[in-house]
Protein backbone atom coordinates (compact mmCIF):
# COMPACT_ATOMS: atom_id res chain seq x y z
CA UNK A 1 0.00 0.00 0.00
CA UNK A 2 1.21 3.59 -0.46
CA UNK A 3 0.57 5.47 2.84
CA UNK A 4 0.77 8.84 3.97
CA UNK A 5 1.63 9.95 7.20
CA UNK A 6 0.39 13.66 8.57
CA UNK A 7 2.56 13.84 11.67
CA UNK A 8 3.67 16.89 13.88
CA UNK A 9 6.63 14.61 15.32
CA UNK A 10 9.07 12.13 13.81
CA UNK A 11 11.97 10.11 15.99
CA UNK A 12 14.87 11.04 14.78
CA UNK A 13 14.07 14.28 14.09
CA UNK A 14 11.61 16.43 16.29
CA UNK A 15 10.56 14.41 19.40
CA UNK A 16 8.63 16.21 22.56
CA UNK A 17 6.79 12.57 23.65
CA UNK A 18 5.65 9.21 22.68
CA UNK A 19 3.52 10.43 19.20
CA UNK A 20 6.91 10.78 17.77
CA UNK A 21 8.28 7.67 19.06
CA UNK A 22 4.80 5.52 17.50
CA UNK A 23 5.49 7.95 14.21
CA UNK A 24 8.62 6.25 13.77
CA UNK A 25 7.83 2.84 15.30
CA UNK A 26 4.72 2.09 12.77
CA UNK A 27 6.32 3.83 9.76
CA UNK A 28 8.92 1.61 10.15
CA UNK A 29 7.47 -1.19 10.53
CA UNK A 30 5.00 -1.02 7.27
CA UNK A 31 7.90 -0.45 5.67
CA UNK A 32 9.88 -3.45 7.01
CA UNK A 33 6.41 -5.55 5.61
CA UNK A 34 7.19 -3.90 2.17
CA UNK A 35 5.09 -0.98 1.90
CA UNK A 36 5.49 2.32 0.55
CA UNK A 37 5.24 4.66 3.52
CA UNK A 38 6.32 8.51 3.55
CA UNK A 39 5.76 10.97 6.21
CA UNK A 40 5.37 14.65 6.27
CA UNK A 41 5.97 17.12 8.60
CA UNK A 42 6.82 20.85 9.31
CA UNK A 43 10.13 21.82 8.94
CA UNK A 44 11.16 22.55 12.46
CA UNK A 45 14.26 25.31 13.02
CA UNK A 46 16.16 22.00 14.04
CA UNK A 47 15.56 20.41 10.96
CA UNK A 48 17.21 23.23 8.56
CA UNK A 49 20.40 21.53 8.44
CA UNK A 50 18.88 18.14 6.88
CA UNK A 51 19.56 18.35 3.11
CA UNK A 52 16.59 17.43 1.18
CA UNK A 53 16.19 17.19 -2.50
CA UNK A 54 12.84 17.48 -5.04
CA UNK A 55 11.97 20.45 -4.06
CA UNK A 56 8.35 21.47 -4.69
CA UNK A 57 6.79 24.61 -4.14
CA UNK A 58 2.49 24.67 -3.13
CA UNK A 59 0.21 27.37 -2.79
CA UNK A 60 -2.85 27.36 -0.49
CA UNK A 61 -5.47 29.71 0.34
CA UNK A 62 -6.85 30.29 3.84
CA UNK A 63 -9.58 32.76 5.00
CA UNK A 64 -8.95 34.27 1.71
CA UNK A 65 -5.16 34.93 2.21
CA UNK A 66 -2.93 33.07 0.17
CA UNK A 67 0.45 31.09 1.96
CA UNK A 68 3.15 29.21 0.00
CA UNK A 69 5.69 26.56 1.06
CA UNK A 70 8.30 24.53 -0.10
CA UNK A 71 8.30 20.39 0.82
CA UNK A 72 11.29 19.02 0.27
CA UNK A 73 12.04 14.92 0.54
CA UNK A 74 14.65 13.25 2.67
CA UNK A 75 15.08 9.80 4.29
CA UNK A 76 14.76 8.55 7.98
CA UNK A 77 16.11 4.58 7.94
CA UNK A 78 14.70 4.43 4.80
CA UNK A 79 11.45 5.93 5.12
CA UNK A 80 10.61 8.45 2.74
CA UNK A 81 10.32 12.22 4.71
CA UNK A 82 8.84 15.22 3.44
CA UNK A 83 9.57 18.55 5.45
CA UNK A 84 7.30 21.13 4.98
CA UNK A 85 8.71 24.38 5.10
CA UNK A 86 7.77 28.06 6.01
CA UNK A 87 10.29 29.81 7.82
CA UNK A 88 7.50 32.17 9.51
CA UNK A 89 5.43 29.68 10.79
CA UNK A 90 7.96 26.61 11.36
CA UNK A 91 11.44 27.59 11.74
CA UNK A 92 11.40 27.71 15.57
CA UNK A 93 12.90 25.44 17.98
CA UNK A 94 10.15 24.24 18.98
CA UNK A 95 7.74 23.03 17.99
CA UNK A 96 4.04 23.65 19.81
CA UNK A 97 5.30 26.34 22.34
CA UNK A 98 8.15 28.60 23.87
CA UNK A 99 8.69 26.75 26.68
CA UNK A 100 5.75 27.96 28.61
CA UNK A 101 2.90 28.65 26.17
CA UNK A 102 1.31 27.81 23.33
CA UNK A 103 2.21 29.87 20.23
CA UNK A 104 -0.67 32.16 19.10
CA UNK A 105 -0.58 31.76 15.72
CA UNK A 106 -0.78 27.49 16.03
CA UNK A 107 -4.51 27.79 14.97
CA UNK A 108 -2.90 29.22 11.46
CA UNK A 109 0.51 27.20 11.47
CA UNK A 110 -1.60 23.43 11.71
CA UNK A 111 -4.14 24.67 9.68
CA UNK A 112 -1.80 25.87 7.00
CA UNK A 113 0.15 22.36 7.30
CA UNK A 114 -3.02 20.27 6.97
CA UNK A 115 -3.93 22.58 3.70
CA UNK A 116 -0.69 22.67 1.90
CA UNK A 117 -0.21 18.81 2.50
CA UNK A 118 -3.41 18.24 0.52
CA UNK A 119 -2.86 20.92 -1.89
CA UNK A 120 0.40 18.93 -2.27
CA UNK A 121 -1.27 15.65 -2.54
CA UNK A 122 -3.33 16.71 -5.70
CA UNK A 123 0.14 16.94 -7.52
CA UNK A 124 1.38 13.55 -6.32
CA UNK A 125 1.26 10.00 -7.22
CA UNK A 126 -2.61 9.22 -5.14
CA UNK A 127 -1.93 7.74 -1.93
CA UNK A 128 -3.93 4.21 -1.18
CA UNK A 129 -4.52 5.79 2.60
CA UNK A 130 -4.04 8.82 4.58
CA UNK A 131 -3.26 8.59 8.16
CA UNK A 132 -3.29 11.86 10.36
CA UNK A 133 -1.97 11.53 13.94
CA UNK A 134 -3.22 14.08 16.70
CA UNK A 135 -5.00 17.80 16.94
CA UNK A 136 -2.28 19.31 14.82
CA UNK A 137 -3.49 17.12 11.36
CA UNK A 138 -7.40 16.58 12.54
CA UNK A 139 -8.32 19.61 9.88
CA UNK A 140 -7.07 17.47 7.07
CA UNK A 141 -10.12 15.20 7.56
CA UNK A 142 -12.03 18.62 7.05
CA UNK A 143 -10.40 20.25 4.12
CA UNK A 144 -10.25 16.87 2.43
CA UNK A 145 -13.88 15.81 2.61
CA UNK A 146 -14.97 19.68 1.76
CA UNK A 147 -12.07 21.11 -0.64
CA UNK A 148 -10.21 17.98 -2.05
CA UNK A 149 -12.34 15.37 -3.04
CA UNK A 150 -12.90 16.67 -6.69
CA UNK A 151 -9.23 15.99 -7.05
CA UNK A 152 -8.38 13.17 -8.95
CA UNK A 153 -5.81 12.31 -6.88
CA UNK A 154 -7.66 12.46 -3.49
CA UNK A 155 -11.63 11.45 -4.49
CA UNK A 156 -10.98 7.97 -3.29
CA UNK A 157 -8.36 8.46 -0.51
CA UNK A 158 -9.81 7.92 3.00
CA UNK A 159 -8.38 9.62 5.76
CA UNK A 160 -7.65 7.31 9.19
CA UNK A 161 -7.16 9.54 12.42
CA UNK A 162 -5.30 8.34 15.35
CA UNK A 163 -5.95 10.28 19.01
CA UNK A 164 -2.66 9.60 20.64
CA UNK A 165 -4.01 12.16 23.19
CA UNK A 166 -7.37 13.46 23.40
CA UNK A 167 -6.68 16.28 25.95
CA UNK A 168 -5.05 18.03 23.70
CA UNK A 169 -7.39 19.61 21.45
CA UNK A 170 -6.57 22.69 20.15
CA UNK A 171 -9.92 24.63 20.65
CA UNK A 172 -10.00 28.12 19.45
CA UNK A 173 -11.67 31.44 19.44
CA UNK A 174 -14.69 31.86 17.11
CA UNK A 175 -13.01 34.37 14.89
CA UNK A 176 -10.54 31.57 13.91
CA UNK A 177 -13.33 29.64 12.08
CA UNK A 178 -13.15 32.56 9.40
CA UNK A 179 -9.16 33.17 8.88
CA UNK A 180 -9.56 28.91 8.57
CA UNK A 181 -12.22 28.77 6.56
CA UNK A 182 -12.99 25.81 9.61
CA UNK A 183 -16.67 25.05 10.96
CA UNK A 184 -17.43 26.12 14.55
CA UNK A 185 -18.44 23.72 16.99
CA UNK A 186 -20.36 25.05 20.57
CA UNK A 187 -19.27 28.07 19.15
CA UNK A 188 -15.33 27.56 18.87
CA UNK A 189 -13.17 25.79 16.56
CA UNK A 190 -12.14 23.02 17.87
CA UNK A 191 -9.19 20.89 15.65
CA UNK A 192 -9.63 17.31 17.61
CA UNK A 193 -13.20 17.54 17.29
CA UNK A 194 -13.13 18.13 12.82
CA UNK A 195 -10.71 14.71 12.89
CA UNK A 196 -13.53 12.94 14.77
CA UNK A 197 -16.15 14.24 12.80
CA UNK A 198 -14.87 14.07 9.22
CA UNK A 199 -12.02 11.17 9.07
CA UNK A 200 -13.67 8.23 7.00
CA UNK A 201 -12.30 6.28 10.16
CA UNK A 202 -10.91 6.83 13.75
CA UNK A 203 -8.80 5.09 16.52
CA UNK A 204 -6.58 5.15 19.16
CA UNK A 205 -3.72 4.00 20.37
CA UNK A 206 -5.02 1.22 22.94
CA UNK A 207 -8.21 -0.52 23.73
CA UNK A 208 -8.72 0.47 27.60
CA UNK A 209 -8.32 4.45 26.29
CA UNK A 210 -11.07 3.84 23.28
CA UNK A 211 -13.23 2.50 25.97
CA UNK A 212 -13.00 5.13 28.19
CA UNK A 213 -12.90 8.21 25.57
CA UNK A 214 -16.80 7.17 25.11
CA UNK A 215 -17.93 8.97 28.09
CA UNK A 216 -16.67 11.94 30.20
CA UNK A 217 -14.17 13.09 31.90
CA UNK A 218 -11.95 11.34 29.95
CA UNK A 219 -13.67 12.56 26.48
CA UNK A 220 -12.65 16.17 27.69
CA UNK A 221 -16.13 17.20 26.10
CA UNK A 222 -16.31 15.34 23.30
CA UNK A 223 -18.05 11.81 24.51
CA UNK A 224 -20.39 12.43 22.11
CA UNK A 225 -18.28 13.20 19.33
CA UNK A 226 -16.44 9.87 20.47
CA UNK A 227 -19.92 8.24 20.95
CA UNK A 228 -21.18 9.25 17.16
CA UNK A 229 -18.24 7.54 15.21
CA UNK A 230 -18.34 4.57 17.80
CA UNK A 231 -18.63 2.06 14.95
CA UNK A 232 -15.64 3.29 13.61
CA UNK A 233 -13.82 3.51 16.35
CA UNK A 234 -11.32 1.06 17.37
CA UNK A 235 -8.60 1.28 19.91
CA UNK A 236 -5.01 -0.25 18.61
CA UNK A 237 -2.06 -0.59 21.15
CA UNK A 238 1.53 0.98 20.49
CA UNK A 239 4.23 -1.30 19.77
CA UNK A 240 7.99 -0.75 21.10
CA UNK A 241 10.48 -0.39 18.58
CA UNK A 242 12.61 -2.94 20.19
CA UNK A 243 15.84 -1.60 17.33
CA UNK A 244 15.77 1.53 19.69
CA UNK A 245 14.62 0.06 22.64
CA UNK A 246 16.86 -3.26 23.30
CA UNK A 247 19.19 -3.36 26.56
CA UNK A 248 20.90 -5.99 24.99
CA UNK A 249 22.09 -3.12 22.01
CA UNK A 250 21.05 0.08 23.81
CA UNK A 251 24.50 2.49 22.86
CA UNK A 252 23.57 5.00 24.94
CA UNK A 253 23.61 2.29 27.98
CA UNK A 254 27.13 1.61 30.07
CA UNK A 255 26.71 -1.72 30.05
CA UNK A 256 24.37 -3.52 27.64
CA UNK A 257 22.57 -6.91 29.49
CA UNK A 258 19.64 -9.31 28.52
CA UNK A 259 17.18 -11.37 30.76
CA UNK A 260 19.81 -14.47 31.09
CA UNK A 261 22.41 -12.01 32.71
CA UNK A 262 21.69 -8.99 34.71
CA UNK A 263 25.08 -7.79 35.53
CA UNK A 264 24.88 -5.45 32.69
CA UNK A 265 21.73 -3.91 34.55
CA UNK A 266 23.56 -3.35 38.02
CA UNK A 267 26.40 -1.76 36.36
CA UNK A 268 23.85 0.82 34.52
CA UNK A 269 22.38 1.37 38.43
CA UNK A 270 25.83 1.82 39.51
CA UNK A 271 27.42 4.24 36.96
CA UNK A 272 23.92 6.71 37.01
CA UNK A 273 24.05 6.74 41.16
CA UNK A 274 27.94 7.92 40.52
CA UNK A 275 26.92 10.36 38.00
CA UNK A 276 24.11 12.18 39.72
CA UNK A 277 26.12 11.94 43.30
CA UNK A 278 23.46 9.41 44.73
CA UNK A 279 25.61 7.12 46.90
CA UNK A 280 26.74 3.51 44.84
CA UNK A 281 24.04 0.96 46.79
CA UNK A 282 21.79 -1.22 46.34
CA UNK A 283 18.74 0.73 47.69
CA UNK A 284 15.80 0.38 45.44
CA UNK A 285 16.56 2.92 42.99
CA UNK A 286 12.87 4.68 41.73
CA UNK A 287 12.82 6.34 38.18
CA UNK A 288 10.74 8.29 36.12
CA UNK A 289 11.47 10.10 32.96
CA UNK A 290 8.38 12.05 31.45
CA UNK A 291 6.92 15.31 30.52
CA UNK A 292 5.90 17.26 33.58
CA UNK A 293 2.31 17.69 33.20
CA UNK A 294 -0.81 17.18 34.96
CA UNK A 295 -1.21 13.74 32.96
CA UNK A 296 1.92 12.14 34.53
CA UNK A 297 0.04 12.32 38.03
CA UNK A 298 2.63 15.17 39.48
CA UNK A 299 -0.27 16.11 41.74
CA UNK A 300 -0.50 12.69 43.46
CA UNK A 301 3.64 11.69 43.20
CA UNK A 302 5.03 14.83 44.48
CA UNK A 303 3.15 14.19 47.95
CA UNK A 304 3.63 10.85 47.81
CA UNK A 305 7.13 10.78 47.45
CA UNK A 306 7.60 13.35 50.06
CA UNK A 307 5.97 10.57 52.21
CA UNK A 308 8.24 7.91 50.84
CA UNK A 309 11.56 10.22 51.18
CA UNK A 310 10.75 10.98 54.42
CA UNK A 311 10.03 7.20 56.08
CA UNK A 312 12.21 4.93 53.28
CA UNK A 313 15.47 3.82 52.47
CA UNK A 314 15.12 4.46 48.27
CA UNK A 315 16.52 6.58 45.78
CA UNK A 316 14.48 8.49 43.41
CA UNK A 317 15.41 10.11 40.45
CA UNK A 318 13.42 11.63 37.53
CA UNK A 319 14.18 13.24 34.40
CA UNK A 320 11.65 15.99 32.49
CA UNK A 321 10.31 18.86 31.33
CA UNK A 322 7.42 20.94 31.67
CA UNK A 323 4.91 22.92 33.63
CA UNK A 324 7.24 25.32 35.76
CA UNK A 325 4.98 25.01 39.10
CA UNK A 326 5.72 21.27 39.20
CA UNK A 327 9.33 21.73 38.20
CA UNK A 328 9.72 23.71 41.27
CA UNK A 329 8.62 21.90 43.58
CA UNK A 330 10.71 18.82 41.97
CA UNK A 331 13.66 21.06 42.80
CA UNK A 332 12.60 21.73 46.31
CA UNK A 333 12.49 17.87 46.30
CA UNK A 334 16.10 17.48 45.65
CA UNK A 335 17.03 20.46 48.70
CA UNK A 336 14.61 18.77 51.14
CA UNK A 337 16.58 15.03 50.71
CA UNK A 338 19.70 15.29 49.29
CA UNK A 339 21.31 12.15 49.63
CA UNK A 340 18.15 10.36 48.25
CA UNK A 341 16.27 12.64 45.42
CA UNK A 342 17.67 13.94 41.80
CA UNK A 343 15.54 15.82 39.33
CA UNK A 344 16.95 16.42 36.21
CA UNK A 345 15.17 19.24 34.67
CA UNK A 346 15.43 18.84 30.65
CA UNK A 347 14.93 16.69 27.22
CA UNK A 348 17.56 13.95 26.81
CA UNK A 349 17.46 11.51 24.77
CA UNK A 350 20.59 9.67 25.50
CA UNK A 351 19.60 9.96 29.77
CA UNK A 352 16.02 8.85 28.75
CA UNK A 353 17.62 5.37 27.69
CA UNK A 354 20.13 5.60 30.81
CA UNK A 355 17.67 6.15 33.07
CA UNK A 356 15.61 3.12 31.61
CA UNK A 357 18.46 0.84 32.31
CA UNK A 358 19.44 1.94 35.64
CA UNK A 359 16.59 1.52 37.61
CA UNK A 360 14.32 -1.03 39.92
CA UNK A 361 10.77 0.62 39.33
CA UNK A 362 9.42 3.08 36.64
CA UNK A 363 6.80 5.34 37.95
CA UNK A 364 3.91 6.41 35.71
CA UNK A 365 0.93 7.10 37.94
CA UNK A 366 -0.65 8.72 34.97
CA UNK A 367 -3.78 10.30 35.57
CA UNK A 368 -4.81 9.17 32.43
CA UNK A 369 -2.60 6.91 29.30
CA UNK A 370 -3.71 6.78 25.96
CA UNK A 371 -0.93 4.13 25.18
CA UNK A 372 2.20 5.13 27.30
CA UNK A 373 5.66 3.71 25.67
CA UNK A 374 7.55 4.20 29.05
CA UNK A 375 5.63 1.44 30.78
CA UNK A 376 6.72 -1.16 27.80
CA UNK A 377 10.64 0.53 27.68
CA UNK A 378 11.14 -0.56 31.39
CA UNK A 379 9.06 -3.69 30.77
CA UNK A 380 11.92 -4.90 27.96
CA UNK A 381 14.47 -3.08 30.73
CA UNK A 382 13.74 -5.32 33.85
CA UNK A 383 12.43 -2.18 35.17
CA UNK A 384 9.43 -3.19 36.77
CA UNK A 385 6.59 0.18 36.09
CA UNK A 386 4.58 0.81 38.63
CA UNK A 387 1.80 2.21 37.00
CA UNK A 388 -1.67 4.00 37.90
CA UNK A 389 -4.08 0.74 36.23
CA UNK A 390 -6.22 3.53 33.61
CA UNK A 391 -5.99 3.40 29.39
CA UNK A 392 -3.08 2.09 28.01
CA UNK A 393 -0.76 1.21 31.44
CA UNK A 394 -3.68 -0.92 32.42
CA UNK A 395 -3.86 -3.12 29.12
CA UNK A 396 0.19 -3.52 29.44
CA UNK A 397 0.79 -4.05 32.99
CA UNK A 398 -0.40 -7.10 34.93
CA UNK A 399 -0.14 -6.21 38.93
CA UNK A 400 1.58 -7.89 41.45
CA UNK A 401 1.17 -10.38 43.53
CA UNK A 402 -0.57 -12.20 40.53
CA UNK A 403 1.58 -15.04 39.25
CA UNK A 404 1.93 -13.33 36.01
CA UNK A 405 2.79 -10.00 37.32
CA UNK A 406 4.90 -7.85 35.11
CA UNK A 407 4.72 -4.96 37.63
CA UNK A 408 2.96 -2.96 40.45
CA UNK A 409 -0.31 -0.83 39.69
CA UNK A 410 -2.48 0.87 41.87
CA UNK A 411 -6.38 2.53 40.92
CA UNK A 412 -7.20 5.56 42.87
CA UNK A 413 -5.92 8.73 41.60
CA UNK A 414 -4.84 10.11 45.00
CA UNK A 415 -1.52 10.45 46.86
CA UNK A 416 -2.33 7.71 49.28
CA UNK A 417 -3.38 5.05 46.57
CA UNK A 418 0.46 5.65 45.22
CA UNK A 419 1.79 5.64 48.45
CA UNK A 420 0.48 2.25 48.96
CA UNK A 421 1.71 0.87 45.66
CA UNK A 422 4.99 2.48 46.25
CA UNK A 423 5.16 0.94 49.65
CA UNK A 424 4.47 -2.18 47.72
CA UNK A 425 7.13 -1.78 45.09
CA UNK A 426 9.82 -1.65 48.59
CA UNK A 427 7.89 -4.69 49.87
CA UNK A 428 8.37 -6.69 46.56
CA UNK A 429 11.99 -5.44 46.60
CA UNK A 430 12.76 -7.04 49.86
CA UNK A 431 12.12 -10.59 48.46
CA UNK A 432 14.81 -10.79 45.52
CA UNK A 433 13.07 -14.25 44.17
CA UNK A 434 9.77 -12.37 43.75
CA UNK A 435 11.27 -9.47 42.52
CA UNK A 436 13.58 -11.35 39.84
CA UNK A 437 9.88 -13.26 38.82
CA UNK A 438 8.22 -10.62 37.79
CA UNK A 439 11.43 -9.31 36.29
CA UNK A 440 12.18 -11.94 34.16
CA UNK A 441 8.02 -11.83 33.29
CA UNK A 442 8.58 -8.39 32.53
CA UNK A 443 11.75 -8.97 30.16
CA UNK A 444 9.75 -11.47 28.48
CA UNK A 445 6.79 -9.10 27.32
CA UNK A 446 6.99 -8.32 23.49
CA UNK A 447 4.43 -5.45 22.53
CA UNK A 448 6.32 -5.64 18.33
CA UNK A 449 4.85 -3.16 15.86
CA UNK A 450 4.68 -5.63 13.33
CA UNK A 451 1.63 -7.00 15.68
CA UNK A 452 0.00 -2.92 15.68
CA UNK A 453 0.88 -2.74 11.82
CA UNK A 454 -1.41 -5.81 10.99
CA UNK A 455 -4.50 -4.14 12.75
CA UNK A 456 -3.60 -0.63 11.13
CA UNK A 457 -3.28 -2.35 7.53
CA UNK A 458 -6.69 -3.36 7.89
CA UNK A 459 -8.28 -0.59 9.32
CA UNK A 460 -6.76 1.24 6.20
CA UNK A 461 -8.68 -1.54 4.17
CA UNK A 462 -12.07 -1.21 6.03
CA UNK A 463 -11.66 2.88 5.39
CA UNK A 464 -10.73 2.73 1.50
CA UNK A 465 -14.09 0.08 1.19
CA UNK A 466 -16.22 2.77 3.65
CA UNK A 467 -15.27 5.32 0.46
P1 LIG B 1 3.77 10.85 26.25
O1 LIG B 1 3.72 10.64 24.80
O2 LIG B 1 2.43 11.10 26.85
O3 LIG B 1 4.76 11.86 26.66
P2 LIG B 1 4.86 8.11 26.31
O4 LIG B 1 5.17 7.21 27.44
O5 LIG B 1 4.00 7.56 25.24
O6 LIG B 1 4.23 9.45 26.93
O7 LIG B 1 6.19 8.57 25.58
C1 LIG B 1 7.09 9.47 26.10
C2 LIG B 1 8.36 9.44 25.26
O8 LIG B 1 9.04 10.66 25.42
C3 LIG B 1 9.31 8.34 25.67
O9 LIG B 1 10.10 7.93 24.58
C4 LIG B 1 10.18 9.08 26.70
O10 LIG B 1 11.41 8.45 26.90
C5 LIG B 1 10.29 10.42 26.05
N1 LIG B 1 10.55 11.50 27.00
C6 LIG B 1 9.67 12.15 27.80
N2 LIG B 1 10.28 13.09 28.53
C7 LIG B 1 11.58 13.04 28.19
C8 LIG B 1 12.75 13.76 28.60
N3 LIG B 1 12.67 14.74 29.52
N4 LIG B 1 13.93 13.44 28.05
C9 LIG B 1 14.00 12.45 27.12
N5 LIG B 1 12.96 11.73 26.70
C10 LIG B 1 11.76 12.02 27.22
C1 LIG C 1 0.49 10.43 23.59
C2 LIG C 1 0.03 9.74 24.85
C3 LIG C 1 0.79 8.49 25.18
C4 LIG C 1 1.03 7.65 23.93
C5 LIG C 1 1.69 8.48 22.86
C6 LIG C 1 1.95 7.69 21.57
O1 LIG C 1 1.44 11.37 23.79
O2 LIG C 1 0.04 10.61 25.97
O3 LIG C 1 0.07 7.73 26.14
O4 LIG C 1 1.83 6.53 24.24
O5 LIG C 1 0.88 9.56 22.53
O6 LIG C 1 0.77 7.16 21.03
Amino acid sequence: MRILFICSEYEGLIKTGGLADACRGLASSLLAEGHQVSVILPRYGGLYQIETEHEQSVFVELGGRAFGCAIGRTEVAGVTVYLLEHHDFFARARPYDDGQQGYPDNPLRFAFFCKAVLQWCTVQQPFDVLHGHDWQTAPAAYYLTEYYRQHASLAKTPLLFTVHNGAYQQQCEPFWAAQLDLPLYHSSVNFLQLGLQYATKVNTVSKGYRDELLSEPAANGLASCYQQRQADFSGILNGCDYQLWDPATDSALPANYHAGDLTGKALCKNKLQQDYQLAVSDVPLLVAVSRVTGQKGYDILIPALKQLLSNYPVQVLIVGSGEAHYCQQLHQLTVMFPDKFRFIEGFNEPLSHQVEAAGDFFLMPSLFEPCGLNQLYSLRYGTLPLVRLTGGLKDTVVPWPDSQATGIGFTEPTAAALLAALRQALALYQKPAAYRQVQQNAMAQSFSWVEASIQYLALYRQAQLAL
